[in-house]
């Protein structure tokens, strides 16, 4: 069984998606940060190391450090850059895990954080966000799980169905905030663009499904059944606390892109996956 069965969002990926989609855009590793900030329009920041490992102390502390870290050098960077070549705009990424996991109850942009340790790594990345000089427009992606064909969710669990291995993972009750990457993509271009875009929005589909459906829907979209379910214990031997994203999750609705008039290319989880799998 694959270790990595489902990897929260790989934020690299998106990033060189988003580059290849969008000319003008261009991708800077830490060194030449500095240097690319001063004069540049706007800045994304999607940089991370990945979520969905096992969780040992020292890994814990690199998933901080590693949003904290890199998110503090970005507003850093462009606080220090003269005025006239200062970015006007901050798109930030953080996760829908800032929300904390529930079954039952549906969590929005107003929703407190939750408890646990992924909320407070989302806490301090949207801390250290703010700490952008305040002429600058901030807005925090609160980024769900994302579908995409080449990587991601996607990319560990549709093997996993052609073996007929594929299913829910636990009781399958829980919630599956996803979103096509099209749609991230689409809603952090027009972050970018629209000043009327600021603060936080949740980068999530407006239908969210249980991961039951999530399993039947993909199940259809491949035309295989959805199997047994993954047992939750072994999920968490694999994974650790990493399984928590995927034992339990979260209702989450995109309320305020919503309200921004926002469109969603897709709306219902089985139009996205027959559209990735079908590509
Ligand atoms: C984000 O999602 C939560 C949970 O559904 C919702 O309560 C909140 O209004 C949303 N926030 C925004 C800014 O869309
Ligand atoms: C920005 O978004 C607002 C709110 O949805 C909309 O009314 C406005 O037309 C948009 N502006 C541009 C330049 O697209």
């Amino acid at each position: 069984m694959s270790m990595h069965f489902l990897c929260y969002h790989c934020l690299l990926e998106n990033l060189y998606f988003l580059a290849a989609a969008y000319p003008g855009i261009e991708i800077a590793e830490e060194a030449q940060w500095a240097d690319l900030i001063q004069g540049s329009t706007a800045v994304i920041n999607l940089a991370g190391n990945p979520i969905s490992t096992r969780w040992s102390p020292e890994v814990k502390a690199e998933i901080m450090k590693s949003r904290v870290d890199a998110t503090s050098k970005v507003v850093e960077a462009i606080n220090a850059a003269p005025q006239e070549l200062r970015p006007s705009v901050l798109v930030s990424a953080t996760a829908i895990g800032f929300y904390g996991t529930s079954e039952t109850q549906t969590f929005d942009e107003l929703s407190p954080s939750g408890a646990d340790y992924l909320s407070r790594v989302c806490r301090e990345w949207e801390s250290t966000a703010q700490k952008v000089d305040s002429d600058v427009r901030l807005v925090l992606v609160r980024i769900g799980i994302v579908l995409e064909s080449d990587g991601g969710a996607l990319a560990q669990m549709i093997p996993l169905f052609k073996l007929y291995a594929g299913g829910p993972i636990g009781s399958g009750k829980q919630w599956f905030s996803w979103v096509h990457r099209d749609d991230l993509v689409g809603l952090i271009m027009e972050a970018l663009k629209n000043s009327s875009y600021r603060g936080v929005i949740n980068g999530t589909a407006p239908n969210p499904v249980r991961f039951s459906e999530m399993c039947d829907q993909l199940g259809a979209a491949l035309g295989r059944p959805s199997w047994l379910p993954v047992p939750a214990f072994m999920l968490q031997a694999l994974l650790g606390e990493g399984a928590q994203l995927v034992v339990n999750g979260q209702r989450v609705i995109p309320k305020k892109a919503l309200e921004l008039g926002f469109k969603f290319k897709y709306k219902y989880v089985s139009d996205a996956l027959k559209a990735i799998v079908s590509s």
